[in-house]
């Protein structure tokens, strides 16, 4: 069976674009004949915040997202990535057999040393370990559960491509002729590959433009919207309909047929608060069942905790005997 598996980081509040990118793609594929692994990123928010509380709560809130949005923790693996003390592992053999020069070419660590060199700073500054690594963790995810398909939006294509040439690099220096990893591929879905949030720039916590999926109800859902960014064009006017989120948020939520007659009430003068109010309608026909459930799930967090221990202890009994196996192909073999 294919093996599918995908994370999202414990910084924040999921948010539409989680849930268009990553979290509903995941979840139709899991309903497929494949074998499913998600979870909570959580080591990987350790690099981009330092705030306890803020990770503990995220971690709950994705947890639930999870789960509300219909992830069955019976047929999926779900787990918490902190909760696999063999990925940590995993993450030290990887690292060992990974170029300097390949993480020097990560998108997050030479933009962070951009923005240093832009301001005069030393072109190292306030970046850790961490962040510069980051995408060795991310290969001991996927690679630990030699997973070929990887649901993510757009932004996470190059740690995908650098897990492949981990894996590779690994599999040639120590398989002797035997594929230890399979090598992963990203699976994109192409209309939401890159959702925009509210100034029409990709959706993003580190933007501050993101319309969160549950957080705040249906209130703050149509409070968000009434944010997004159009032009000043009045009722009767014509709008073009790709000047703003609107549509491809609609898009994404409606799919390309649907979202047509829209597109051409907009060309036709439809006026953008009349636009807004549809669209808050459209989200919450598919957001307001998942919010009930979701509300319901996130005031019971023993049992949350509950599937996730279950879940990490299946993971588990994967993810060890394929260390044990790592480990003796390195040299760490039993003397007997
Ligand atoms: P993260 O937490 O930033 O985002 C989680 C997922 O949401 C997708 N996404 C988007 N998709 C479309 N439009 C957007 N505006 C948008 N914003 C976010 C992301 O592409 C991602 O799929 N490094 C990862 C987490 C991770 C992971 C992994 C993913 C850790 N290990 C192993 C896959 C496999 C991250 O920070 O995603």
């Amino acid at each position: 069976k294919i093996r599918v598996l995908t994370g999202i980081t414990t910084t924040g509040t999921p948010h539409l674009g989680n849930y268009v990118g990553a979290i509903r793609p995941a979840i139709e594929a899991s309903r497929g004949n494949v074998d499913s692994f998600y979870f909570m990123a959580d080591y990987h928010a350790l690099i981009k915040c330092d705030d306890p509380a803020r990770i503990a709560r995220s971690r709950l809130e994705i947890a639930a997202t999870w789960l509300a949005c219909g992830l069955d923790p019976d047929k999926v693996y779900f787990y918490r990535q902190s909760d696999i003390p063999e990925i940590p592992e995993l993450t030290w053999l990887l690292t060992c057999v990974t170029a300097k020069g390949l993480m020097n070419r990560a998108h997050a660590y030479k933009s962070s040393v951009d923005a240093n060199t832009a301001q005069g700073e030393d072109a190292d500054a306030g970046i850790s370990m961490g962040l510069y690594s980051y995408p060795i963790l991310m290969a001991a995810d996927i690679l630990m559960f030699n997973a070929q398909r990887v649901p993510v939006g757009r932004d996470q294509i190059q740690h995908i491509e650098m897990a492949r040439d981990i894996a590779a690099r690994f599999n040639h220096l120590f398989g002797n002729g035997r594929e230890y990893f399979a090598l992963p591929e990203a699976a994109i879905e192409e209309s939401v590959a890159t959702l925009p949030g509210l100034d029409g720039r990709k959706m993003s916590k580190s933007y501050d433009n993101t319309v969160p999926l549950f957080e705040g109800g249906a209130k703050k859902l149509k409070e968000t919207i009434a944010r997004i960014v159009t032009d000043s064009k009045l009722p009767g006017e014509a709008k073009d309909p790709d000047s703003s989120a609107l549509m491809p948020i609609y898009t994404a939520f409606a799919g390309a047929e649907d979202s047509a007659g829209f597109r051409a009430a907009l060309a036709d003068g439809l006026g953008w608060g009349e636009a807004k109010q549809r669209l808050f309608e459209r989200l919450e026909r598919d957001i307001a069942p998942m919010r009930a459930r979701y509300e319901t799930l996130i005031a019971q967090p023993g049992q949350i905790e509950d599937i996730l221990q279950a879940g990490a202890a299946r993971a588990r009994g994967i993810a060890r005997p394929l260390l044990q196996e790592l480990r003796a192909a390195v040299g760490l073999r039993d003397f007997r």
